[in-house]
């Protein structure tokens, strides 16, 4: 039976991240293991410049966002805080017959290790009741080892930015609305690992928390939430904006920046979770999704995508945990909300205040733990909604998270493109090309002397390299013939090549100090002088 076109192309493209070292099975030599990735010379390259591209442009080039490096391993009570230990968890059932363990809600996708194929299609075995896994890879902090030891390998960086929130914002001189990014590895004991790098053990996630001031502040100081077109970027932020304004900017941002590293608009997709989706912390949250080649159709034929990001509006859940759980006050203070809130009549006062309070009932009634009893939640509840007269709240929450493994997947599949050849004999051959946007690839130029043995245009093409290498990652490659050399920094995704030949070397006196550049997507070639070439490789890499 044939393969599914989908099923090839990611053959294709599994075969070519080994072949050219952008990613390896972890533990290859030892036969592997389940779940975990290394990034091999390309693939490393790759994956830095999307963590960097992602770091300039949500922290350097903003005013309003600081960075953070949390340790993976935290206090336990941090995820006791945020639902993770009481919650983090997907059904997990064996197979009876074949041992298989896999997802309750993906039984048509787990391969039984009886045959090499589906579960549930050929194995049909007999199946154990659904039951809780926690996600969370656990270990022990300290040589004693006991109960008391625990720890967590962190299933998220957003924990550790919430816990720092009042460091951060103290020395950080920021205000709400402010955010704190944090770039790192996290952790998730997957039942099923799957789709190549997608859905891995170990990962790392780019996650932005953005603080915003709750619409009931907004109201206070304002008048009114402004509302935002629901297509389009709303434009540069505006000090009335409430949470759907605020996570509406935020997907249109993210948007933006993945269509600035190559992925255009066509290739990616979006869905809205439905209340019966959101995670118990979530008000809305907006999927960003990329069109795999293994990714599902719609009834009608069309790719759906899996998530590259969500996006979504975690209120004052997370401040509001941690200030419980730690007794550490996680509000702020705003000098222009209680001079604001002396000037608001009897009337508007009241209706701020009950739907604030309102709001915060909520919250604490559906976290109250055990000991908790309605009259303390209604008491702890005025005094939060008192608490807006003096100027304090808790800050709500945007949180664009994005991971980096399922990027660097997305970003080879769409830059993989192939073409086959025939000759005149009849000899076909296939070259692949990945067409990575220069911004993104492990590679910006090569430099290529035409000829080794010439001593000349080896010195000049040495010369060309140290000018470059600075400023960008620079492969020098003289081995083979021209064009074999420039099929390989094709499958590598080099978006130019420079060939120091004889007319460099002044062979034609009026091409002296120039040199051939080529450009990988259409191989069309031209002359530049070497002192315009920093500048040129520059303006098209960054
Ligand atoms: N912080 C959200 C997530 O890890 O999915």
């Amino acid at each position: 039976m044939a393969e599914p076109k989908e099923n090839l192309q990611m053959e294709k493209i599994v075969s070519l991240c080994k072949r050219r070292g952008f990613v390896f099975q972890s533990s290859e030599i030892y036969g592997g293991l389940n779940g975990f990735w290394d990034y091999g010379p390309l693939g490393a390259e790759l994956k830095r410049n999307v963590k960097e591209l992602w770091w300039h442009a949500m922290t350097r080039q903003r005013d309003d966002v600081a960075g953070l490096e949390a340790t993976i391993i935290m206090s336990p009570k941090i995820w006791e805080a945020s639902g993770h230990v009481a919650t983090f968890s997907d059904p997990m059932i064996d197979c009876k017959t074949c041992k298989g363990r896999f997802r309750a809600d993906q039984t048509d996708e787990i391969a039984c290790p009886q045959k090499p194929s589906k579960c549930v299609n050929e194995c049909h075995g007999e199946k154990t009741e659904a039951r809780a896994f926690n996600l969370m890879f656990q270990t022990y902090v300290g040589p004693t080892a006991t109960a008391a030891d625990i720890a967590y390998l962190r299933p998220e960086t957003a924990q550790a930015i919430f816990a720092q929130f009042k460091n951060v914002l103290e020395t950080s001189r920021q205000k709400v609305p402010f955010g704190i990014a944090q770039v790192g590895k996290a952790f998730r004991n997957e039942v099923t690992p799957r789709n190549f790098t997608f859905r891995s053990r170990e990962f790392e996630q780019m996650e932005l928390e953005f603080f915003i001031k709750p619409d009931e502040v907004i109201e206070a100081i304002h008048g009114s939430v402004a509302t935002v077109p629901e297509t389009g970027h709303p434009g540069e932020p505006q000090p009335n904006w409430g949470w759907q304004a605020w996570h509406h900017y935020w997907v249109e941002e993210r948007v933006r920046f993945y269509e600035g590293i190559g992925l255009s608009r066509e290739t990616l997709g979006f869905h809205h979770q439905t209340p019966a989706e959101l995670a118990h912390y979530a008000r809305a949250c907006t999927d960003i999704l990329f069109k795999f080649p293994f990714s599902k159709k719609d009834a009608a034929g069309n790719v759906i995508g899996d998530e590259l990001e969500g996006i979504a509006a975690r209120s004052d859940f997370d401040l509001s945990q941690h200030q419980r759980f730690s007794g550490k006050p996680m509000g702020v203070f705003d000098d222009e909300l209680r001079a604001a809130w002396a000037k608001l009549p009897k009337e508007k006062q009241d209706d701020l205040w009950k739907r604030y309070y309102d709001h915060r009932k909520n919250y604490l009634t559906k976290s109250a733990k055990p000991d908790e009893t309605p009259e303390q939640i209604s008491q702890q509840a005025t005094n939060d909604a008192n608490g807006l007269a003096k100027g304090q709240y808790i800050p709500h929450v945007i949180e664009p998270s994005a991971g980096v493994d399922r990027l660097i997947l997305a970003l080879i599949a769409n830059a993989y493109s192939e073409v086959t050849e025939t000759d005149d004999k009849g000899k076909s051959e296939t070259r692949v090309t990945m067409k990575f946007h220069p911004r993104v690839a492990p590679i910006k130029v090569a430099v290529l002397p035409l000829m080794k043995n010439k001593p000349e245009i080896v010195q000049k093409a040495e010369a060309v390299r140290a000018l470059l290498r600075p400023w960008m990652n620079v492969f020098y490659d003289e081995a083979g013939s021209i064009g074999r050399r420039y099929a390989r920094q094709d499958e590598a995704g080099t978006p130019f090549c420079v060939t120091i030949d004889f007319d460099t070397l002044g062979e034609k006196p009026e091409l002296l100090d120039t040199v051939t550049l080529r450009y990988r997507d259409d191989g069309k070639q031209e002359r530049l002088k070497i002192s315009e070439l920093l500048d040129f490789l520059l303006s098209k890499t960054r």
